[in-house]
């Protein structure tokens, strides 16, 4: 809860010193007078991404000891928080209060607190401000809200997340006011998490409610398209943060099965990059070593807790790739050079755009997860895998010693080749440094059952500064497995009399295209489908969790025995290998979800938007026809428009017509 002026007022005083001079001094005294909570973004665990109700005591304690042996503790993670299931389902009859469930907390949760303290921790609770929490297996706070945090507080609880389920239509606002309006009375320093999911642009009134935090969007679960989902939410947001004000992004993903390390490393730098609160969602106790790196990371956790008067916001959006920045308070700035697509991609950015002073000396780029530094002399760029994000701090001088920025890249022609189709594979060195590099030399591997020919010189010689070295292979075949090619280049050079290397990755896939004629493509095989809730299906609707757990495809009544049921957000990819002419569908929400549900429907053809429509489920079918001449790769997306609950979209009767 912060009881000072809003993290607006404070933005303001950065940005019109003379203006805001007053309520700066203003500022300053209350917050003498009462220390801001969370003024940083609070760091922590919470129970539900993993165990969602299965829950215990014994996990929490286990979990916090795990906190401290883990390095958590240490690298500054502070609150270990319980989610919904925690207690029983009646009040106690006499006093009204909360009991703890008999089964899962037999000690109680004074106790459990106790033990959480005496790890140096904080303990965190959960309800909802309503009638019942979400998983309604235990009492809200709506009507309660002065006993329940008293009876938090004289429990010793330290922060409480507070939902929004079975709100019986009390406007948020007026609810989340009332809880706000209650811990602040305990007198006890109790962290306030707003979980309203963003209905009611709580970003706007949060603040003056007594929230330190609030969510901003829908639940997250561990898969891409959710992670990448909620960031797309992110955006337009940064003004709305601030000390004890923060823009909560739902919590971590990190470590959990359903992301890759490359994912979960671009799910860290980007949540680091906003601010946002970092609450761990993985079972800490089990954790591999690389995710309790990518929680720990110094650097990393270093941007998430400067608060340099914004939070990092989206600079620039290619489609694929973005680049995310953030200014840090000592004039550096924080860049997150995102991947989104499935193959590897140079993402760059230079000094001048990331709003940087001139520097005669160059600039000193650090990488954040692997520490190593370069001298560059404006541009900064990296080949960053397939859904993965490469994170740097890029300052303006300080070059001395650092070795020149050199970028290795690799791009094949095409992305997706037919059959045995030969493909030709450039690498390049690019010197991004301020000095020269000698004795450049370019390698490409040739992957299993491949030939690789060089096309001219792999020995480069001297790169000058802003200039780049070039070699181009040409890949052969005779009967190429279907699927990706994985193709490793390596570069060495001398800077100094010392020998440097580097390596870069590329990828493209051998596809077959669709037989001449019409196809439903729930006949053929995707190269890749995303999905926002368990599998995409075939010939039927998305029941959200298992192959095969859906129903007839349906919209507004019509039944149709062919197409793809899917959950926004989502992404499904076909080759066409330039032999179509067109694509034919009926889009709209499966009858499943009755008349929820908002979808955007879009058909893109080698990365360009070709048709679209939205389509609600009160709504009906929205049937598309088109022309796919000469497009070798056919991509269907569908994105929530209004948050991503109940969005079964539904590609009906999806016919491609070849040659
Ligand atoms: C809602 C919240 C989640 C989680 C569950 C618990 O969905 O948004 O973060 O707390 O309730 O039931």
């Amino acid at each position: 809860m912060r009881t000072v002026t809003s993290a607006l007022a404070l933005a303001l005083t950065v940005a019109l010193p003379t203006s805001a001079a007053t309520s700066s001094q203003e500022a300053s005294a209350a917050s003498a007078a009462e220390p801001i909570l969370a003024a940083t973004p609070p760091l922590g665990w919470n129970s539900w991404n993993t165990f969602a109700c299965d829950i215990n005591e014994k996990l929490i304690r286990d979990t916090a000891d795990a906190m401290v042996s883990s390095g958590m503790a240490a690298a500054g993670y502070e609150y270990v928080n319980l989610d919904d299931c925690w207690a029983e389902k009646e009040r106690d009859p006499a006093t009204g209060r909360y009991v703890a469930h008999h089964e899962r907390f037999p000690s109680g949760i004074k106790a459990l607190a106790d033990y959480v303290h005496a790890k140096g921790l904080k303990l965190g609770i959960y309800t909802s401000a309503g009638t019942e929490t979400c998983a309604r297996t235990m009492p809200g706070s709506l009507g309660h809200e002065e006993l329940d945090a008293q009876t938090f507080a004289d429990w010793g609880v330290d922060y409480l997340k507070y939902d929004n389920c079975n709100n019986q239509g009390v406007p948020a606002q007026e609810r989340y006011k009332a809880m706000g309006d209650a811990l602040k009375k305990t007198g006890r320093p109790i962290v306030y998490s707003i979980c309203e999911w963003g209905s009611n642009d709580p970003w706007l009134w949060g603040d003056s409610v007594g929230g330190d935090l609030w969510r901003t969007t829908g639940d997250i679960n561990d898969s891409w398209s959710s992670v990448m989902s909620i960031l797309d939410q992110q955006v337009g947001l940064e003004a709305y943060s601030g000390p004890g004000a923060w823009n909560d992004p739902d919590m971590l993903e990190v470590g959990n099965p359903g992301l890759t390390r490359g994912e979960s490393r671009a799910h860290m730098s980007l949540w680091a990059l906003l601010n946002a609160p970092l609450i761990a969602g993985n079972d800490i106790r089990s954790m591999p070593a690389w995710a309790r790196d990518q929680l720990t990371d110094p650097d990393v956790l270093a941007v998430d807790q400067d608060w340099s008067g914004r939070q990092g916001a989206k600079l620039r959006d290619d489609g694929d790739t973005e680049v995310w920045t953030k200014k840090m308070s000592d004039g550096s700035v924080a860049v997150v050079l995102l991947n989104r697509a499935s193959a590897p991609a140079v993402i760059g950015t230079t000094a001048a755009e990331l709003g940087l002073p001139q520097a005669n000396s160059g600039y000193a780029v650090r990488d954040l997860w692997t520490n190593a530094a370069s001298a560059s002399r404006g541009t900064v760029r990296a080949q960053v895998p397939g859904h993965d994000a490469v994170m740097l701090r890029v300052s303006a001088g300080g070059t001395t010693g650092l070795p020149p920025m050199v970028v290795v890249d690799v791009t094949p022609a095409k992305p997706y080749i037919g059959g045995a189709e030969a493909n030709a594979v450039t690498v390049k060195v690019h010197n991004d440094g301020t000095t020269a590099v000698t004795r450049a030399r370019l390698t490409l591997t040739a992957p299993a059952g491949w030939t690789a020919a060089a096309t001219g010189s792999v020995q480069i010689g001297s790169i000058d500064p802003g200039q780049t070295g070039t070699a181009t292979w040409l890949l052969t075949a005779d009967r190429p497995d279907l699927g990706p090619v994985n193709v490793t280049a390596s570069a060495s050079w001398t800077w100094r009399n010392q020998l440097y290397s580097g390596t870069a990755a590329g990828q493209f896939t051998v596809a077959t295209a669709p037989p001449a004629g019409a196809s439903h493509l729930s006949d053929l095989t995707w190269l890749y489908a995303e999905n926002g809730w368990g599998p995409v299906e075939k010939d039927m609707s998305n029941g959200e969790t298992a192959p095969g757990d859906g129903k007839p495809l349906t919209i507004a009544g019509t039944v149709y025995p062919k197409g793809l049921g899917t959950h926004a957000p989502g992404r499904i990819g076909y080759f066409l290998g330039s032999r179509c002419s067109r694509f034919t569908v009926t889009v709209g929400i499966d009858d499943e979800v009755g008349d929820r549900g908002r979808v955007g429907f879009e058909v893109w053809g080698d990365g360009v938007k070709l048709a679209g429509a939205e389509a609600t489920g009160a709504g009906a079918g929205v049937p598309l026809d088109v022309a796919v001449d000469g497009v070798d790769l056919i991509e269907l997306r569908t994105d929530p428009v209004d948050g991503q609950n109940y969005d079964h979209a539904d590609w009906a009767t999806p016919v491609i017509t070849c040659t």
